[in-house]
């Protein structure tokens, strides 16, 4: 077993998922983003936040900079810290999909194994995986944080792109072109949730 103590059982609850989804209106899922820093995922995932808010959909948005200021503190960007994060992330937004919401995650992850992981941990169809697709050329002339010109000049290591590999998706479920604006994606990924029945 990967249980560390064989004595904790799982304890089944009254009121199920599709009780919850039932009261909401729709059901839990998780949109994955993954791109480069600075491809845009935090603004798409932002916008398509509000949109679903005010068609009155339960949402809640998980963002690399924010989890790493409380739950995700104490890991940093190495290989190990970065499938750490997305491990502990991945668990969140599964309680939160069993919890009838629709997570919309930002983060990074670089490598296939770990979306991958996070796709094994939930059932089928209640993940996601939406690629930005923006080429590094345009994240580093767009370097919102400055830190791609930190990364080339030497100070900030194991910066994403630059000495840290991005492992593209080969088959996400949307394929966002990044230089395009969020008023034109949004749509998109609505679209993809009312043909998966996540909404109506
Ligand atoms: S990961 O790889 O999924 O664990 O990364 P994530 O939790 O999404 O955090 C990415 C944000 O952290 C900032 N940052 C770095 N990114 C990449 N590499 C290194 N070394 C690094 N150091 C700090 C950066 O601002 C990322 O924010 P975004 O929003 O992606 O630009």
């Amino acid at each position: 077993s990967l249980l560390k103590d064989e004595n904790v059982v799982w304890h089944p609850h009254a009121v199920t998922r599709a009780d919850r989804e039932k009261q909401h209106g729709h059901r839990g899922a998780v949109l994955w983003f993954t791109g480069l820093s600075g491809s845009g995922k935090s603004t798409v995932a932002g916008a398509l936040e509000q949109a679903l808010h005010a068609q009155g959909v339960s949402t809640y948005l998980l963002d690399g900079d924010n989890v790493r200021h409380g739950l995700c503190r104490d890991l940093g960007f190495t290989d190990d810290d970065r499938r750490e994060n997305i491990r502990r992330v991945g668990e969140v937004a599964k309680l939160m999909v069993d919890a009838g919401q629709v997570v919309l995650t930002a983060f990074i992850s670089p490598h296939r194994a770990e979306r991958d992981m996070v796709r094994d941990l939930l059932e089928d169809g209640q993940f996601i995986e939406v690629f930005v697709d923006t080429p590094l050329a345009i994240c580093e002339a767009r370097d919102p944080k400055g830190l791609y010109k930190k990364a080339r000049a030497g100070e900030l290591k194991n910066f994403t792109g630059i000495d840290s590999e991005y492992q593209p998706p080969e088959t996400p479920d949307v394929h966002l072109d990044g230089e395009q604006l969020v008023t034109h994606l949004v749509p998109q990924l609505l679209d993809v949730m009312r043909q998966r029945a996540i909404i109506k």
